[in-house]
């Protein structure tokens, strides 16, 4: 039985999916803990309403960026993890930190990365005019946004778009791809040449 630690920093919402999924779909894996930086996430109450060990560590309270990822990993560590997903997690993480879960470490980008790394990706889709945007499951490196794409979903940008009604369609693809991605990498489904990744029985990384 594999260990999943979910990191979020808000909503929630992604770490309810993969709870659900791993619930419905049995997978040989189980949600050790949900752990975030903010007291007041909301996914917090979801987490212990689900039984799940639910954990701050409050970056405020940390002199800097390299005491909080310590702090972080202890705790992450004291759950034994196989598998680290960052679901809303709003903080950028040392390298020591990131080198510490490579490859074990998962991350959901609001854009198609490489496009629109960073904050804002729809607002900044909508201005550029992209008739396309979309999500990215990858493995988190030290360079923030990049690394090998494990699964992408593309949804249309409509004529009459704002921010929020194209993060909501991007949003409800993020809920299907993720969790996929999380049960691909619980079962050691993935294969990675080049920076490049792959599904070993060549299932689709990408959701039209
Ligand atoms: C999601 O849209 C996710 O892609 C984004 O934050 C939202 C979290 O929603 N992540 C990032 O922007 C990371 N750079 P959730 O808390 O409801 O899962």
């Amino acid at each position: 039985m594999k260990n999943i630690v979910i990191l979020i920093s808000g909503r929630g919402s992604n770490m309810e999916a993969i709870v659900r999924a791993c619930a419905s779909e049995g997978w040989n894996a189980r949600i050790a803990a949900v752990v975030s930086n903010r007291p007041d996430a909301a996914g917090l109450a979801f987490a212990k309403g689900h039984g799940i060990a639910a954990t701050v560590v409050d970056h405020k309270a940390f002199e800097d960026r390299l005491a909080f990822d310590a702090e972080l990993a202890n705790v992450i560590e004291s759950f034994a993890p196989d598998v680290v997903v960052l679901a809303g997690f709003m903080r950028i993480l040392s390298p020591a930190f990131v080198t510490r879960f490579e490859r074990r470490m998962v991350n959901i980008h609001p854009s198609l990365l490489p496009s629109f790394t960073g904050l804002h990706t729809h607002r900044r889709a909508i201005e550029a005019g992209c008739k396309l945007a979309g999500t990215t499951v990858h493995f988190v490196t030290a360079q923030l946004d990049h690394g090998p794409i494990i699964a992408q979903a593309v949804v249309p940008v409509l004529p009459r778009d704002t921010e929020d009604t194209l993060a909501a369609r991007v949003l409800s693809r993020e809920h299907v791809i993720y969790p996929r991605a999380v049960r691909w990498l619980v079962e050691g489904l993935l294969r990675e040449e080049n920076g490049v990744i792959t599904h070993a029985a060549g299932e689709t990384q990408l959701l039209v």
